[in-house]
């Protein structure tokens, strides 16, 4: 195979990026998405903000942009992201209380049934647990409303599209020593044991020097796997560049081939000059859309 795209799918699996609606109109970037991707995730233009900029009047035009063109060219939606603390709208962050909780369960009953068909995952929470060693919840607006939450969300959004995959998404979750992706394991585990519809887990996986790819990945996503849900590569991006950062990009890839129900990797943009990283060079593609050594490597892998 010749792109990550076709490589992917010689194991059933998909090779995605994340796509802003504002790059739509770039020829060079276009042209790689076409090429090489099958899977979509919207870079910022499904989040909270962005689809309900004022209480319940619903903003579709920027992600609907992507979701056409995804569709026009046959490839699949990640829906990103359903609730989560950040990126969410003036009104929405001074809320509290029953009002939160019910206009937080509105926004995902609502995009969720907007797009309902056309989405083959969605993030239905994302980066609901703290960093560090607490392994507690995130402090947030919606944890406050009560640790349900999480299963409330999940529940919704099953009502509203039941043929979408339900995935819980977040970062530093990679190692499997971390407190953070041991807390996340048992929500996961507890879900599961009484019936909350989900179906996923998504790995975020922005790595970089202070962060690198855990030795123990592999063992990661197995682990997730093990509980019966799909696992996702989700945001992947990883600093450096040569060799060393092709040996990364080879690994996390081989990882996600060598567990069954790693269903596919999504990288977080195509372009270096695209990435959400003020500096750096994280990503496939150089700023002139030419391949980089871990594009090699990942389309050797996979
Ligand atoms: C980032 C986008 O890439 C930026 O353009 C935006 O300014 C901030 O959000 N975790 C997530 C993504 O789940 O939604 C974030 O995307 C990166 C971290």
């Amino acid at each position: 195979a010749t792109t990550l795209a076709a490589a992917a799918q010689q194991s059933g699996r998909y090779f995605g990026t994340a796509v802003a609606a504002n790059r739509l109109s770039d020829s060079t970037y276009v042209g790689i998405l076409n090429r090489e991707f099958d899977m979509v995730t919207a870079e910022n233009e499904m989040k909270m903000d962005a689809t309900e900029p004022a209480q319940n009047r619903f903003n579709y035009g920027n992600a609907d942009r992507i979701v056409n063109h995804a569709r026009g060219q046959g490839k699949r939606i990640r829906g990103h992201a359903l609730a989560w603390h950040s990126q969410q709208p003036a009104w929405m962050q001074s809320m509290s209380g029953t009002t939160l909780r019910n206009a937080m369960l509105n926004h995902v009953t609502q995009v969720a049934t907007y797009y309902r068909g056309k989405i083959y995952a969605w993030d239905v929470v994302n980066e609901a647990f703290a960093d560090g060693s607490s392994g507690a919840r995130r402090d947030s607006n919606l944890q406050r409303t009560g640790n349900d939450w999480i299963e409330a969300a999940f529940r919704a959004a099953r009502a509203a599209d039941p043929g979408a995959k339900l995935c819980y998404n977040d970062y530093n979750t990679d190692d499997w020593t971390h407190a953070k992706t041991q807390a996340v394991y048992r929500m996961v585990q507890d879900f599961k044991s009484r019936g909350v519809p989900i179906d996923c887990v998504g790995l975020q996986s922005h790595f970089n020097n202070n962060s690198p790819v855990p030795s123990n990945y592999q063992t990661t996503l197995q682990n997730f796997a093990n509980l019966g849900v799909d696992v996702q590569i989700t945001e992947l991006d990883i600093e450096g560049s040569g060799s060393t950062q092709a040996q990364n990009y080879q690994r996390v890839t081989q990882a996600c081939l060598n567990v069954a129900r790693c269903t596919g990797i999504t990288v977080w943009g195509i372009r270096d000059t695209d990435s959400w990283r003020a500096s750096g060079t994280p990503l496939l593609f150089d700023g002139n859309g030419n391949k980089k050594a871990a594009y090699n490597s990942t389309l050797a892998a996979l």
